[in-house]
């Protein structure tokens, strides 16, 4: 390890000649050699337990067999589509999506990143309400685009640059270091919410489009939000005339035990968002959202066209990824793994 920190000699020298920063930290003191299942082997013969599973994405472990045989065998037949093209994987993801989504979440657009689907979510809400103002919790982390990284809090805010307008962040609930309490002092997250919301109030300019969140807060920590806080969020949404966007980069897919986090309060969302885990570590990200909200972004002129949009290489393997996942029974395993903590 030691030896392989060493800047002066190795791939080193290449990297300190070659290879752009972007992290505002080191790199990771290795050169990875490759990955198999839960761990990642490096130059130096060092086998290290991957605990980051890639960038919190790698849902099935590294080069899981069975999306290696769908990368090679959808690749022989098709790689990327002019985006106005579409073609049976992505039809196919989208309605797999669509199978575990429930009644209401049933149109999907399939993109590449986080950040990038964020994007989309929060153009599509701001195009549909007519309206420009966004809600967040205060220890988010939604992307680095310019609305989504206008709605996260957690770090990277410090740019000395302006942000989209229109940013307001609430209180994250945070039941194990909470700073609202009852009278008999404990934690009183409707306080908590009702502050954020009267501080909404008082700093909107009468334009609130929608509140962007993850159904548990990742990357601020990972903080479960009191039962009842999801419905409860929900409905000062509602009262506001604003559209709740579930961003479950990281909570989705078998992650928590359900298909989606959300589905443990049962509270939906009117954009659901998903990404890192939908490609297993793939660029694979999706909007899914009502078809009524659908039907109005189109008819209001929604654009969001990438070069990637329903790729089908990729879509391919989010198939893949579903179908293991509910052959393999992943929501329930991680339910009785859970059980074990
Ligand atoms: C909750 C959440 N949303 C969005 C993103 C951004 O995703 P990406 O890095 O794929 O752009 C991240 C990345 O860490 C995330 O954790």
């Amino acid at each position: 390890m030691i030896e392989a920190f060493e800047k002066s000699q190795g791939p080193w020298a290449d990297v300190e000649k070659y290879v752009g920063r972007y992290a505002g930290m080191d790199f990771s003191p290795d050169i990875i050699d490759h990955a198999k299942g839960t761990y990642l082997f490096t130059e130096s013969g060092e086998k290290i337990l991957d605990f980051t599973s890639g960038q919190m994405s790698s849902t099935l472990g590294h080069s899981n067999p069975e999306i290696v045989t769908t990368l090679q065998q959808t690749v022989q037949r098709l790689d990327h589509l002019y985006s106005g093209m579409l073609s049976r994987p992505n039809i196919n993801l989208s309605k797999n999506i669509a199978s575990k989504t429930g009644e209401n979440l049933k149109k999907v657009i399939p993109l590449s990143t986080g950040s990038e689907v964020n994007e989309a979510a929060l153009r599509m809400a701001k195009l549909v309400t007519g309206k420009f103002e966004v809600v967040s919790f205060n220890k988010s982390w939604h992307g680095v685009t310019q609305a989504s990284a206008g709605a996260t809090y957690a770090s990277a805010r410090k740019s000395g640059a302006p942000t989209s307008p229109g940013q307001l962040s609430i209180p994250t609930p945070y039941t194990y270091r909470p700073n609202f309490f009852n009278s008999e002092g404990e934690y009183d997250w409707h306080k908590e919410l009702d502050y954020g919301f009267e501080m909404v109030d008082a700093q909107s300019v009468g334009s609130l489009a929608a509140c962007i969140v993850e159904p548990i807060v990742s990357g601020g920590g990972i903080l479960v939000p009191p039962k009842g806080y999801l419905a409860a969020l929900k409905e000062k949404c509602r009262e506001r005339g604003m559209l709740l966007i579930f961003d479950e980069a990281q909570t989705s897919l078998g992650r928590t035990g359900e298909w989606f986090a959300y589905q443990y309060d049962d509270v939906e969302p009117d954009i659901l968002t998903l990404s890192k885990t939908l490609g297993s570590g793939l660029p694979l990200a999706a909007l899914v959202t009502t078809d009524k909200i659908e039907k109005k972004a189109h008819e209001k002129g929604f654009l969001f066209y990438t070069s990637h949009v329903n790729d089908p290489l990729v879509a391919a393997v989010g198939c893949t990824v579903m179908n293991i996942i509910e052959r393999d029974n992943l929501c329930q395993v991680t339910k009785e793994k859970d059980k074990l903590c």
